[in-house]
């Protein structure tokens, strides 16, 4: 079953394009899920509604939506099921807390993560933005945002783009296949990246899943949470 839910070959096709990425290593993969499979998370993708929290600030506004008992994007995930999300979301969430998850993210990225640290979807729609950030909170963090969003156009904003500084003008990949396919990143002090302020009426469909190093007594290897990602 497992084997049927990420297709590795393709993430490990763009193994080197991600380890020898300048400034920061970042890639972009498509069909990263098998194709079934991702029909069945497509099909039953949550729409933006009363149950999403709206997170708006001086630097973004997007709309977020936990799962299991989290009540903040800042809470740690733990590996619960979640009944309000499909079978198919639940095995996936399932999924993301095995070895073998962890170990082919791991090995393809050649960056020590060890455990989930954050999983939830990020949705945006007509006036939403993150303005270009940098989270720096040390080598051993990968995030990787998921999308699920058919007929991107080209050129169209909502996309998470990748920058050479925190200046939208320093953009240097922003993707538009934002139909069963990934971004990655690892954190560094270079690591700008933020979406576009959406001026069509869209919806960008995304899930955030934040892999990191972690040990029993060290803890998170980019520490304790302090703002939002
Ligand atoms: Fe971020």
């Amino acid at each position: 079953m497992d084997n049927d839910i990420i297709n590795w070959n393709n993430l490990l096709a763009n193994q080197s394009d991600f380890q020898e990425k300048k400034p920061f290593k970042f890639t972009f993969v498509k069909k990263i899920f098998h194709e079934k499979f991702y029909e069945k998370l497509y099909g039953e993708f949550p729409n933006i509604s009363e149950r999403w929290n709206k997170a708006s600030d001086h630097s973004k506004l997007q709309y977020n939506l936990l799962w299991g008992s989290k009540k903040s994007t800042l809470e740690i995930a733990e590996d619960e099921e979640d009944h309000n999300f499909s079978k198919e979301w639940n095995t996936f969430k399932k999924y993301c807390h095995t070895d073998e998850f962890i170990r082919n993210f791991r090995e393809f990225s050649g960056v020590p993560v060890s455990k989930v640290k954050h999983f939830h979807f990020i949705s945006l729609k007509k006036g939403c933005f993150q303005l270009p950030h940098i989270h720096n909170v040390g080598p051993s963090t990968l995030i990787c945002m998921l999308y699920f969003s058919k007929n991107w156009k080209e050129g169209e904003p909502g996309g998470t783009y990748m920058a050479n500084e925190e200046d939208e003008s320093s953009l240097i990949f922003e993707p538009y296949d934002l139909d069963n396919s990934i971004a990655i990143f690892q954190d560094s002090e270079f690591a700008a990246h933020g979406t576009r302020y959406l001026t069509n009426d869209v919806e960008r469909r995304a899930l955030q899943i934040t892999l990191e190093g972690y040990d029993n007594i060290n803890g998170w290897s980019g520490g304790t949470p302090i703002r939002k990602m």
